[in-house]
């Protein structure tokens, strides 16, 4: 059965072009009730861990960089389908190929500032709410 929560980071660059307050709206307009939410920089130690998963890859230094270079908003989410609706609300990686309406279609810059992250399943949307919260800052 899909799980009820998934985790996501408004990037650095949505963060600096002013679409917080956008983003959040679209989040809240879907039907995802906020479960913890803090505004925060990652280290670039920090950033490596979370995105450890694709150290192999080329563009992965650039990512690192990229999402230590400044301030995010970190979010718990909660919705009925929670991973897959929040991977459909924000559309495809690159914003060229994401759907018209998506949040990286409107906000994101290119593939890799692309304005938020989405949990890619229940599995690691536990384990990246872990990764910056406390059981105690989640609601
Ligand atoms: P995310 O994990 O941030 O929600 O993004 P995603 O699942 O849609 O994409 P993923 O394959 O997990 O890639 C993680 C992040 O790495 C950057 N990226 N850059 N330059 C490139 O070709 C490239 N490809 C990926 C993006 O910031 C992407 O969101
Ligand atoms: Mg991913």
């Amino acid at each position: 059965m899909a799980g009820n929560r998934t985790f996501t980071m408004i990037k650095p660059d949505a963060v600096q072009d002013g679409h917080i307050g956008a983003i959040l709206d679209k989040i809240n307009a879907a039907g995802f009730r906020i479960v913890a939410m803090k505004m925060t920089k990652l280290s670039p130690e920090k950033a490596g861990e979370f995105y450890a998963v694709h150290r192999e890859r080329p563009f992965y230094q650039e990512l690192v960089d990229f999402m230590s270079s400044g301030p995010i908003v970190a979010a718990v989410l909660e919705k009925s389908n929670a991973v897959e609706d929040f991977r459909t609300l924000i559309g495809a990686t690159d914003p060229a190929k994401a759907a018209p309406g998506t949040i990286r279609a409107l906000y994101a810059r290119n593939v890799g500032e692309n304005a938020v992250h989405g949990s890619d399943s229940d599995e690691n949307a536990a384990i990246e709410s872990a990764f910056h919260f406390a059981v105690t800052e989640m609601f």
